[in-house]
């Protein structure tokens, strides 16, 4: 029978305890997830207990701890607005962003953060992302065309302008694909729900005139068809997209040029 063992230094152990400060007056503690790569040690959860009178969202929090209380603390995080996209990790089990998700919207009780799932990390939440944004420039995410240029910009009517909602707003945090078991297991060779959103933002866009090259390079039992449709993807957007929208339609494309 196979015997799958961890490799000791891939066991994550118990860490340091920061206790509350003398007056702290509405104490929550969060377990986070530590590991640097510089100190060979094994990864570890430090527990924070923090005074979060004055911190509604939790990447408040973590500001906080690494102000406040553990300076060595690493996280990436840059417009604190839900835009940017970079501070997305996996909070009490759920991938999100953390500068908007809200203290009250999670139950009481301890918080638990990691980095976002099955992804390499850095160092403690920051995930390494090189293969998801390579994935992402293999689609060749610009418009591409083969008429000459018009004088001024290419127009669209208000419809064509339309079949772009719930797909420019995307902002590549990669909750959707780190929640994605078929991402997990093959995420060399399956684009994975936001690149394949993003996929279909320039398939849809009318002034694309790559349609056909873009259906074929999708073309693949793997890159496309590894979707089966479980929707984690769709439940973890921060922003509310469908991602699995957007692959089904992708599909549909597919079978109507096929017949
Ligand atoms: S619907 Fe497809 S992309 Fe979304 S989680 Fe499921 S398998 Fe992954
Ligand atoms: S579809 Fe949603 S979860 Fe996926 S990368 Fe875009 S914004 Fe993030
Ligand atoms: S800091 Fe930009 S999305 Fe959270």
């Amino acid at each position: 029978m196979a015997e799958f063992v961890l490799p000791k230094n891939s066991k994550v152990r118990k860490g340091r305890h920061y206790a509350a400060k003398p007056g702290a007056k509405k104490v929550r503690t969060f377990h986070v997830y530590r590991w640097d790569p510089d100190t060979g040690e094994n990864p570890r959860m430090d527990s924070y207990e923090v005074d979060v009178s004055n911190t509604p969202m939790v990447l408040d929090v973590l500001l906080k701890i690494k102000n406040e209380i553990d300076p060595t603390l690493t996280l990436r995080r840059s417009c604190r607005e839900g835009i940017c996209g970079s501070c997305a990790m996996n909070i009490n089990g759920g991938n999100t962003l953390a500068c908007t998700k809200a203290l009250h919207d999670l139950p009481e009780g301890d918080i638990k953060i990691y980095p976002l799932p099955h992804m390499p990390v850095v160092k403690d939440l920051v995930p390494d992302l090189t293969h998801f944004y390579a994935q992402y420039a293999s689609i060749k995410p610009w418009l591409r065309t083969q008429s000459a240029p018009p004088d001024r910009e290419r127009l669209q009517s208000p419809e064509e302008r339309k079949k772009l909602d719930g797909l420019y707003e995307c902002i590549l945090c990669a909750c959707c694909s780190t929640s994605c078991p078929s991402y997990w297991w093959n995420p060399d060779r399956y684009l994975g729900p936001a690149v394949l959103l993003q996929a279909y933002r320039w398939i849809i866009d009318s002034r694309d005139e790559d349609t056909g090259a873009r259906l074929d390079d999708l073309e693949d039992p793997f890159r496309l068809y590894r979707c089966h449709t479980i929707m984690n993807c769709t439940n973890a957007c921060p922003k509310h997209l469908n991602p699995a929208q957007a692959i089904g339609e992708i599909k549909q494309l597919m079978v109507k040029r096929a017949v």
